[in-house]
């Protein structure tokens, strides 16, 4: 389908802690005297356990948190990913886990500051699929930084009740900052924005239509508080901001099947769409390739601005499904004239009032490997 069959389309509206090494610690123990020995040691315990749970405050796709940390030492962690937490239909190419791998280093990286610790980060991997990714070594800076740890607890994705004021030029400025090369901006009632929105509601219907992806999204969907518990990940309807009555009915009677039903997949489109129609604008995110450090690159740049924008009160929607499509994959390039690869499309846009953040996050066990 060429661009311009897609616009008609569109328009017809289908719009460790036990893993931790001791060595270190059995190092220190000829220094110290046992008592200290024991505090440092949980000291130490309960630094490195917080790095673990900020740096997994990060935002992944359908909140699948596909990370791993192999722990070598104390201050050497290697970042993989862990394949049960692949998402194979939408993702195939593990191109937006890298990303979600590049936000919880840059958590980790900026969690490690504040905790007086310099990062090096190394990346491993050659191809996406690969067990180890990063390594990352700790070490302790001479002059320590007063680092806030408070936007990472804050962050969240913000899916409705966008203002529909357009995003100020010193705010874009504010962003996007030093990697500006690698943003572009869009307002919504711009030629791409409206671009933008019609694509996302046709990628989001052709998702919508397709069993394996729209199955895939229901294995992510945890309806109820029991599953929110038992699985720490995982899509719910606090995070889909699906609100009053209807959370109460969707918590107590939906399943995997429901979201398989017409009228789920009819509700979504209808969501989608009313979604895009609010918010100031659309920033994009791309990168000169596609390697595994330029996609890593690109998550670290994403929760770079995502960690700044909350005190502007604007919010952030990562829609990916017209990079997730390969008919809209394969236009949007040219229909926006960008020659760099597109790697996250961000509605943005500015609110009332920001959400505490509702997103589940799996006990750190899960994570270490
Ligand atoms: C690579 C990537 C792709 C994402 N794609 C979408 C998307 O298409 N639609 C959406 O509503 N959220 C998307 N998200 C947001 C995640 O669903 C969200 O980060 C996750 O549910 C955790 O919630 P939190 O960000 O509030 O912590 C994406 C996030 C990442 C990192």
């Amino acid at each position: 389908m060429n661009r311009r069959q897609f616009m008609k389309y569109s328009a017809w509206g289908l719009a460790a802690v036990g893993g931790f090494s001791m060595a270190n610690s059995l190092m220190q123990l000829q220094t110290v005297s046992r008592e200290r020995f024991s505090e440092n040691a949980k000291r130490e315990r309960k630094e490195y356990t917080d790095l673990l749970y900020l740096a997994s405050l990060a935002p992944s796709g359908h909140n699948a948190q596909p990370w791993t940390v192999k722990m070598i030492t104390d201050h050497h962690w290697i970042i993989g990913s862990s394949e049960a937490r692949w998402l194979p239909a939408v993702d195939p190419d593990n191109r937006e886990l890298l990303i979600s791998i590049g936000a919880f280093l840059e958590n980790l990286v900026v969690a490690a500051k504040s905790q007086g610790y310099e990062a090096n980060v190394h990346i491993l991997a050659q191809q996406p699929k690969a067990e180890e990714l990063v390594d990352v070594q700790l070490y302790k800076r001479d002059v320590s930084e007063a680092v806030a740890v408070k936007p990472m607890k804050l962050r969240r994705t913000v899916r409705n009740h966008f203002l529909t004021d357009e995003i100020s030029r010193e705010d874009i400025k504010f962003l996007t900052g030093e990697n500006k090369e690698h943003f572009i901006y869009y307002p919504r009632k711009s030629q791409e924005g409206s671009y933008l929105a019609e694509g996302t509601v046709w990628a989001n219907k052709l998702q919508a239509d397709n069993h394996e992806k729209q199955a895939e999204l229901a294995q992510w969907i945890r309806w109820s508080n029991q599953d929110i518990k038992q699985y720490g990940n995982g899509l719910t309807p606090e995070t889909m901001e699906i609100e009053g009555l209807a959370r109460w009915y969707v918590k107590n009677f939906y399943s995997r099947q429901s979201v398989l039903t017409d009228s789920f997949r009819e509700a979504t489109i209808k969501n989608i769409r009313e979604q895009v129609a609010t918010g100031g604008g659309w920033l994009v995110i791309t990168s000169n390739g596609a390697s595994v450090p330029e996609l890593i690159g690109v998550g670290r740049k994403l929760q770079n601005i995502w960690l700044k924008i909350r005190d502007k009160k604007i919010a952030i929607h990562p829609m990916t499904q017209m990079l997730e499509e390969i008919v809209t994959k394969n236009e949007i390039s040219a229909a926006l004239g960008i020659r760099e690869n597109i790697q996250m499309l961000l509605r943005i846009g500015y609110i009332h009032t920001y959400p505490e953040p509702v997103s589940p996050r799996m006990p750190l066990k899960k994570i270490l490997l």
